[in-house]
């Protein structure tokens, strides 16, 4: 079959907060079709690859016209007649022809949408599911997820200062299980909102509203619901992604829910107090993104106790996680393909992480579409977790029931990854 890159289309769609997006269309000269969508996050690191919006006043300056003029200009004439199977080939085209170290010129939106409708288009032409074309013969795990279950920070017009408080179902024996775990725990915090009198429909990424009146509060209701859902002994655990560079400024932090502020060791104080309260298993940017000295100090208080993720810090970069690693800054890597700006640099991210034995939580954003290749890409790479938002709105579910798709495929085959997809120092026997 000939797998040569024939054309490239871009196209504006639409994601999950009614903003515009970009689509790529690749079809190869067997005729064969491959399509990428640029996801879109509102809480973003600064060293991550840069979405392209237009400015000005139209669609309030999301427009992504100059993204898809690189899409059907100098990507699409660059990548003409390339070999879709070249992955890592058609990648460093990309690099190269964009040429800043964050994709500012073409646009990251605009290279990962190309990059993953190539990849798209290769699985597709070897009549392959996308996590199977990616695995080949290597074993496959279905992943721990993290579901969110009240969405705050910059998801909820930062009604409460943490951004996700999430579950993992631990204790699961298989995705379909901790699926419906995760139905009933989602319930039970929503039964618990409406008895409070506090259920004020969801955020963002389908979490609840957070109308909480302190950040621990929110936390205590978590674990709460957890009970109420019949879960004990931690079988259920909590994640927290604080997204502590939304409020955390030159070792200052501010809650603005509570009105205080803290140092970094103040606010770690807190934090660590939270860990040794709740069943919390993972905490992602627990401090800002360029407060380096604060995640080696919260990894060395807590690395040995739960999953430390880093996402603004360490942006699905496979150079800052060898740093950080070497800092012992962080034990587990968030992996989105749109903060690295193609699919070969995000599997560096993950390999380097893996590499020294961290956590590696393939992640999607706050704003989404339909697509479901997030789920391919944790699946196919053995990620070991998966973290895409709530338990409702259908660009969340439709990922969860991706998953269970893949499950029923593998069928006996299946193995769930469960709490051994933990980062390795955490909790070890
Ligand atoms: P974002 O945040 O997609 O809104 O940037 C998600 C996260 O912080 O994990
Ligand atoms: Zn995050």
């Amino acid at each position: 079959m000939n797998t040569a890159i024939r054309s490239v289309l871009g196209r504006r769609i639409w994601d999950s907060r009614g903003r515009p997006t970009v689509e790529v269309e690749v079809e190869l000269a067997s005729g064969v079709r491959g399509r990428g969508i640029a996801p879109a996050g509102a809480s973003r690191g600064s060293n991550e690859a840069i979405d392209l919006r237009d400015g000005g006043t139209t669609l309030g300056g999301w427009g992504v016209d100059r993204a898809l003029a690189s899409v059907n200009e100098p990507i699409a004439a660059a990548l003409r007649g390339h070999d879709a199977m070249d992955q890592a080939g058609v990648d460093r085209e990309l690099i190269e022809l964009d040429g800043t170290k964050t994709k500012s010129r073409l646009g990251g939106n605009a290279t990962i949408a190309a990059s993953l409708a190539v990849l798209d288009a290769a699985a597709k032409a070897c009549g392959l599911p996308l996590w199977r074309h990616l695995a080949g013969e290597a074993e496959v795990r279905l992943p721990l997820p993290q579901i969110q279950i009240f969405g705050g920070g910059a998801h909820a017009g930062r009604r409460i200062d943490i951004q996700d408080l999430l579950i993992m179902p631990l204790d699961a024996t298989s995705f379909d299980q901790a699926m419906a775990m995760t139905a009933e725990v989602y319930r039970a915090a929503g039964e618990r909102m409406h008895r409070m009198g506090r259920r004020m429909g969801v955020a963002d990424e389908g979490g609840w509203w957070p109308a909480f009146a302190s950040n621990e509060e929110a936390i205590e209701t978590l674990a709460a619901s957890i009970d109420d859902a019949g879960f004990r002994n931690g079988e259920v655990a909590i994640a927290l992604d604080v997204a502590a560079s939304e409020f955390g400024r030159e070792g200052r932090y501010t809650l603005a829910l509570e009105k205080r502020e803290y140092d970094t060791e103040g606010w770690l104080k807190i934090v660590e107090g939270w860990i040794r309260r709740y069943p919390i298993v993972s905490v992602e940017d627990p401090v800002a993104e360029h407060d380096v000295e604060g995640m080696r100090a919260f990894t060395a208080i807590a690395g040995d106790r739960v999953q430390v993720i880093g996402d603004d810090y360490l942006v699905t970069d496979a150079e800052r996680v060898r740093v950080a690693a070497a800092e012992a800054a962080c034990n587990a890597v968030l992996i989105k393909p749109n903060q690295a700006g193609t699919v070969t640099e995000t599997h560096e991210a993950l390999q380097a992480a893996r590499r020294v034995g961290w956590g590696t939580i393939v992640s999607a954003r706050s704003g989404e579409t339909e697509d479901v290749a997030i789920v391919h890409l944790a699946v196919g790479w053995n990620a070991g977790q998966l973290k895409v938002g709530s338990f409702a709105r259908s660009e969340r579910m439709a990922k969860w029931n991706e998953a269970l798709r893949v499950e029923g495929e593998l069928g006996p085959a299946a193995r769930y990854a469960g709490r051994r997809a933990l980062a390795r120092t955490v909790g070890d026997e």
